[in-house]
């Protein structure tokens, strides 16, 4: 991978331990991190580059990359899913703009560009359990319908301009570094800061309502991966499965008693998220992710569950 890289969205839930692991792998200069607002999270902005960047301003974004002598752009400024249901004008400016600009600069300068897609992209026809690698995509949330345009763009600029696009399709991410940015996955993070607060959570998802989760550091592994892998071998590109597990609320909790035998969990449901969550999938087949760069998640529910519970302890 050419290693002078550009993070957007470098201060959210997945941004601020991307930066970490990159500058950690290539470099601290290597690696400018940027974001809408610079926030106080010195082990981002105070450990290596940082610029404010506006993802919606495509100027702004060109010369910054012109500025940095940016090679490679992991996208990951937007809105997500919940937030995306109250402001869908928002979601739809900042998670289509922002992406035709990356793509724009990306083919203007010859970048490779990484941006995650979601489990946000299937929709209620889809295939609910192993989810298939190409199957059906008509979400009924604008986050997915972005989600689904982004895909397709991202072929399209590699296809039409031989853009190195890349990209991924992520579950729920759970993690203990930065708190989620509104969507609808957030209980799963949630769950274990208050099973270490009060030894209690009340659920916004329902009981029995799967979804994908996983891992932060793997999520990350499969960021770098993909993009160091050999694109003679890439079938897919912008788009794949991947997974680590299906699990609702329940699961979680049954998880998290192991550590802590009285922890007890219990529903406040909110329907507009609910909403969503039943329109995802419950599982997805990642075969095509293994078999083209060599995917395979390390975490479990369990080797999570404590991973989360030990690191927050510590924090809070
Ligand atoms: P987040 O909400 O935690 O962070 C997004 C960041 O984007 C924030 O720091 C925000 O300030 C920034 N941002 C918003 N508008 C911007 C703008 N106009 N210009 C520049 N920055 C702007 O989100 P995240 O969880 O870190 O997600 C990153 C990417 O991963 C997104 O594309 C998201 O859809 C995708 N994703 C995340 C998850 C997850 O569980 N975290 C799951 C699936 C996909
Ligand atoms: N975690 C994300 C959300 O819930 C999934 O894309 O919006």
């Amino acid at each position: 991978m050419k290693t002078k890289i550009l993070v957007t969205g470098a201060l959210g839930q997945i941004g601020t331990e991307l930066v970490m692991l990159l500058r950690k792998i290539y470099g601290d200069d290597q690696v400018v991190a940027s974001d809408l607002v610079k926030k106080d999270i010195p082990q981002v902005v105070e450990a290596g580059p940082f610029a404010v960047l506006d993802v919606t301003d495509a100027r702004a974004m060109a010369e910054l990359v012109e500025r940095e002598q940016i090679q490679t752009v992991y996208h990951l400024a937007a809105i997500l899913s919940a937030i995306g249901e109250n402001q869908p004008q928002l979601a739809w400016q900042v998670n289509m703009g922002g992406l035709f600009n990356a793509l724009e600069v990306a083919r203007e300068k010859k970048l490779a560009l990484f941006t995650p897609s979601s489990i946000a992209c299937f929709g209620p026809s889809t295939p609910p359990d192993q989810t298939p690698q190409d199957t059906i995509q008509r979400p009924n949330t604008v986050y997915g319908v972005t989600k689904v345009a982004g895909e397709l763009l991202c072929d399209y600029y590699h296809e039409r301009f031989g853009v190195d696009t890349r990209g991924v399709r992520l579950p729920g991410l759970i993690s203990h570094e930065t708190l989620p940015g509104g969507g609808t996955t957030d209980y799963a993070v949630h769950i274990y800061y208050e099973a270490i607060k009060q030894n209690r959570y009340t659920s916004f998802i329902a009981e029995g309502t799967k979804m994908d989760m996983m891992y932060m550091s793997d999520a990350l592994k499969a960021f770098v991966d993909l993009m160091e892998a050999d694109p003679s071998k890439l079938v897919h590109r912008n788009a794949f499965n991947i997974a680590a597990m299906s699990v609702a609320p329940e699961d979680i909790a049954a998880s998290i008693r192991k550590f802590q035998p009285d922890f007890v969990l219990d529903y406040d449901v909110d329907p507009v998220r609910q909403a969503i969550a039943e329109s995802w999938p419950n599982s997805l087949d990642d075969s095509a992710a293994r078999e083209e760069w060599n995917w395979q998640a390390d975490y479990d529910l369990d080797r999570m569950t404590e991973t989360m519970l030990e690191a927050l302890r510590k924090k809070l």
